[in-house]
């Protein structure tokens, strides 16, 4: 059932209200056969930052529609410390982009950007069905410049649906 839009805050959120840290680390049962992080545990650690992400901003259930092309750059290796950061990066009516970065951290400290992946949650209702989401509230250059890449990232995402 949809909940009334006059019982939820559907005040605009700045990306900065919405944004989730999570840190883990890559521990043997995490990886392959070569010792390094296996693809879909780390993709089930974006999908959960992301999701968390969108949630907090739309403050109702969310699912995920799609996942933009995801290309592991970098192996993580056991032992590992990955630094999972999501910001909501654009907003419809009833959908949202979120941009997720991992970065692997070894244990000499150094950090670098293992994956990047913009995935788009939808809001919806106890019946499963899209309901509408607070809009972004844009406050700095950064937020604009991420927004306006987002768009053209949900134009091409619309062309290929519709193929
Ligand atoms: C996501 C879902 C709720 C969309 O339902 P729908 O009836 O197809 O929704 P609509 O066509 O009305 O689209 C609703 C919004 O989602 C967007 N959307 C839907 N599918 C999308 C996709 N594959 N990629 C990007 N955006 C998508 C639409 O553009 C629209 O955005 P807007 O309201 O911000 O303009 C539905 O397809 C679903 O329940 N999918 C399964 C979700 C799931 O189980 N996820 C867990 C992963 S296994």
């Amino acid at each position: 059932m949809t909940q009334p839009i006059a019982s939820r805050d559907m005040t605009a959120r700045s990306p900065d209200h919405s944004q989730v840290t999570m840190t883990e680390l890559v521990l043997p049962q995490h990886t392959n056969a070569l010792g390094t992080a296996f693809g879909g545990q780390v993709l089930s650690w974006v999908d959960i930052a992301a999701g968390i992400c969108a949630g907090r901003h739309a403050r109702a259930v969310c699912v995920t529609a799609s996942f933009d092309e995801v290309h592991f750059k970098l192996p993580i290796h056991h032992g590992d410390v990955i630094n999972i950061s999501g910001v909501v990066t654009w907003t419809g009516r009833t959908s949202m982009e979120v941009r997720v970065r991992v970065d692997r951290e070894q244990i000499d400290g150094r950090r670098q950007r293992a994956l990047e992946a913009f995935a788009t949650f939808v809001c919806v209702d106890t019946d499963g069905r899209p309901q509408p989401i607070p809009p972004l509230e844009l406050l700095t250059d950064e937020h604009r410049a991420c927004h306006s890449q987002a768009e053209q990232r949900r134009a091409r995402r619309l062309q290929n649906r519709a193929r």
